[in-house]
């Protein structure tokens, strides 16, 4: 089946937040963001501003009538700055008038006077102040002080890794509306519905019963709208209790780069003991998580970083420690991986350093500790390992002795050309690490001609999750999938969401339709049981009626007063933590798969293509091919653009430098790998996931960690005495950096371009 929101996407009829018809009276907000990075707030001065035509009010931190405060894990962040600011971009006032222009033109007028205080943008430098969001976090498992006693070799050294904006093509936004009795109706690109609800409840003192939150869908999230779409709907929610009008605010590009969190940049300490085998016997990490000014997300973020440092090897002695670090930067917060990619980069730096020292190919380490069955994690969970059979599988199908002796081949002709080869395996556990949050519900109506309303607490943003929704219903119900429609999704129908995301809204909320289908399917069959003469089904009652029969009985059910609604709830059974002793069975299953990258470098101009991927991928049993592959080929590209182009940059002044898409690039038409092969991995397992069909959304992002080590392996291949720090993004200036970096240290260098040229 085709993912349903194609044919309406490509004719632009798909309908976002910017698009919904708006009401008579409806005002428009701007966001005054502050433009100092941490000071004390002494005076906002609004009088030019309050001049300005069109505008009808401007709110600050004093007119709101609930909590001034939007922290969803701890209670650390005001919505509109009260007495401080902590960092560029948060917003200090509300300027609401009757055009867009004019609440942008206002807002340009309002001036604040602050005074500064330090600005901490580097997160060691926090950690060391002590300024941490949270305890540190820490896993162990065995006794890594003995087995370092017992390496051949030890290794230690550093990581870093930069963050990432989201860039969702819809940006953030959200539209209220004033209800009678004084409740609102929110409009919101989230992926959380629910968290919109409570922080609109918090920031109005409404109950959650009186705010309703509609979401029809997203232009992407990819984990930014999470909980960043919640100070949006926020303070159009405040603007309409004060002002009783309905009010809209779609961030402009610059605004939503400017005043939104991203990826946490990490930086990180490693190390890393081997044994003559190149078993891995000991690993140490410990992790400087970048949180920003608040909390946001970022302890669940850290707790994910924990779950995934060792990727998907298994290390029988491991001690790791992360810090989330207070800074001045906007608050950092999901982004598809969750922290998990940060901490896999890093023990893949290790492994590279490792490889680097023993002059052997890393996927020689790679390879020799890929996780079996059975084998412990640092969590507690014992793995369902698909590692090696992920690998193996690859190694035939892709002929890697080829791949590699090609390579060789490419760079014993060229000079100025060099190819690198990595392979990058993966391992990502599915289901959210706070187990309360493993729920969802769904709400399933049969109508009287037979057709289908689905409503689930499932976010469609992209990833195909109504597709598959729809899937699920036709499936089990026997009928055609356009006899099921899947509707927005809204607090009303389906209250207390999680949010879509740690790619689980598929299974939970597949399982919960799943569940309230069977339901009504099972009257039907009484009912046809029943029926005798009517219809097909004299027979014992078939569970796949042909259409005739399916609207028949439908329709005999509602005759005989027979309910053919139905909620269901679902909750993953056997997940559990317990962050006391730090150990459990947090995740109902894990994504498995081996990427080969391989990419040329232009050594002249420190420029690189990535020529391939080639993956074999973990689907468990793909329920839609088309929609697994889209996600898989898209997280492939965003993981590159992380690892290779993408680079953030604040200054010491903790201004975001790379505010637009001229100065932040991502990738294009041009930085694509020029072939993405996927082979799903052959299996017959029994998994927790919807019909046995393997979460998909995050896991490809981890393959395009490969691209950063395909790119260190190719300058390496140029200039053998180089050994590039990790530090990705591996922009083309830090390759070119790279690729002549032995030159101050040893002039002979030179040589190496005379006789380069001579070879030519
Ligand atoms: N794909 C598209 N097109 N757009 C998105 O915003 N978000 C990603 C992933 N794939 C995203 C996407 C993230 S961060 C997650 S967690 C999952 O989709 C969420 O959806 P799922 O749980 O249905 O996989
Ligand atoms: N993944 C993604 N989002 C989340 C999680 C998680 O594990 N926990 C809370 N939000
Ligand atoms: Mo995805 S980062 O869990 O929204």
């Amino acid at each position: 089946m085709k993912n349903t929101d194609a044919p309406a996407h490509v004719r632009g009829e798909s309908v976002y937040l910017d698009d919904l018809p708006l009401l008579q009276g409806t005002l428009f907000a701007c966001v005054y963001d502050s433009p100092v990075a941490h000071g004390v707030l002494n005076h906002i001065d609004l009088v030019e501003a309050l001049k300005t035509p069109g505008v009808v009010r401007i709110i600050t931190a004093k007119h709101l009538i609930g909590e001034n405060q939007i922290g969803g894990i701890i209670a650390d962040e005001p919505l509109l700055a009260d007495g401080h600011v902590h960092f560029q971009g948060m917003p200090i006032a509300l300027v609401l008038a009757e055009s867009d222009e004019a609440a942008r033109e206002a807002a340009k007028k309002i001036k604040a006077d602050i005074t500064p205080l330090e600005i901490i943008t580097d997160p060691r430098i926090a950690c060391a102040k002590n300024e941490l969001i949270i305890p540190p976090k820490r896993f162990r498992l065995g006794d890594p002080a003995a087995a370092f006693g017992r390496c051949d070799y030890v290794y230690e050294g550093r990581a870093d890794v930069n963050g990432q904006e989201h860039l969702y093509i819809e940006t953030q936004g959200a539209y209220t509306v004033p209800m009678e009795g004084g409740g609102i109706k929110v409009y919101s690109s989230t992926q959380a519905p629910t968290a919109v609800q409570r922080a609109v409840s918090k920031v109005t003192g409404l109950p959650m019963h009186r705010i309703e939150v509609e979401v029809g869908r997203l232009g992407g999230g990819f984990g930014g709208k999470e909980d960043q779409a919640n100070p949006w709907a926020a303070l159009c929610a405040v603007a309409t209790q004060l002002t009783k009008r309905p009010v809209k605010y779609s961030l402009h590009r610059m605004e939503d780069m400017r005043m939104t969190g991203k990826r946490h940049p990490y930086s990180a300490d490693y190390k890393i003991g081997l044994d003559k085998n190149f078993k891995i016997l000991a690993y140490e990490a410990v992790f400087y998580q970048n949180a920003g000014a608040a909390a946001d997300l970022s302890p669940a973020v850290l707790e994910r970083t924990l779950f995934h440092c060792t990727n998907a090897y298994f290390i029988p002695n491991v001690a790791a420690t992360a810090y989330s670090c207070r800074t001045n930067l906007p608050p950092n917060t999901a982004f598809r991986g969750f922290g998990g990619p940060q901490g896999m980069f890093v023990i893949e730096s290790a492994i590279a350093h490792a490889a680097e020292q023993l002059k052997a190919p890393a996927s020689i380490i790679q390879q020799a500790n890929l996780l079996k069955t059975g084998d412990e994690f640092p969590y507690g969970q014992k793995a369902e390992s698909e590692a090696e059979n992920s690998w193996l599988q690859a190694e035939r199908h892709f002929d890697f002795e080829k791949l590699r002796q090609e390579v060789e081949a490419f760079n014993a002709e060229n000079t100025f050309f060099k190819r690198g080869l990595a392979f990058m395996p993966i391992c990502f556990g599915i289901s959210f690490t706070k187990t309360a949050m493993n729920q969802a519900r769904a709400l399933v109506h049969v109508y009287t001609d037979g057709s289908v309303a689905v409503s689930t607490g499932a976010v469609e943003m992209g990833q195909g999750v109504n597709t598959k929704m729809q899937q699920v219903a036709a499936q089990i119900f026997g009928i055609p999938a356009d006899m099921v429609k899947i509707h927005t999704t809204n607090t009303l129908r389906i209250a207390n969401t999680s949010p879509s995301a740690a790619s689980a809204t598929a299974d939970l909320n597949g399982k919960a339709v799943e569940m309230a289908c069977r339901a009504i399917l099972e009257r039907l069959d009484r009912v046809r049981a029943g029926m005798g003469a009517v219809g097909a089904g004299a027979s014992p009652a078939p569970t796949a009626p042909d259409l005739q029969n399916w609207q028949t009985t439908v329709n005999a059910a509602y005759l005989q007063r027979i309910s053919l609604s139905e909620h269901a709830h679902y909750a993953t059974p056997s997940v559990h933590f317990d962050w006391e002793t730090a150990k459990g069975h947090p995740f109902a299953y894990h994504v498995y798969g081996l990427a080969a990258f391989q990419v040329t470098l232009d050594c002249l101009r420190g420029r690189y293509e990535v020529d391939f991927v080639k993956t074999v991928h973990d689907f468990g049993t793909s329920m839609n091919t088309a929609v697994d592959f889209g996600q898989i080929e898209g997280g492939i590209v965003q993981g590159v653009g992380w690892m290779t182009m993408e680079e953030l940059v604040y200054d010491a002044a903790g201004k975001l430098r790379s505010n637009a898409l001229s100065t932040y690039k991502i990738p294009d038409i041009y930085a694509v790998p020029k072939q993405i092969d996927i082979e799903p991995l052959v299996t017959d397992r029994e998994n927790l996931a919807i019909f046995n069909s393997k979460a998909v959304g995050e896991p490809p992002l981890l393959y395009g960690i490969g691209a950063y080590f395909a790119i260190r392996n190719a300058v390496q291949a140029f200039n053998g005495s180089v050994s590039p720090a990790c530090d990705a993004p591996f922009t083309p200036e830090k390759v070119l950096m790279n690729l002549y970096a032995a030159h101050e240290k040893e002039p002979g260098i030179v040589d190496v371009y005379r006789k380069a040229a001579e070879n030519r």
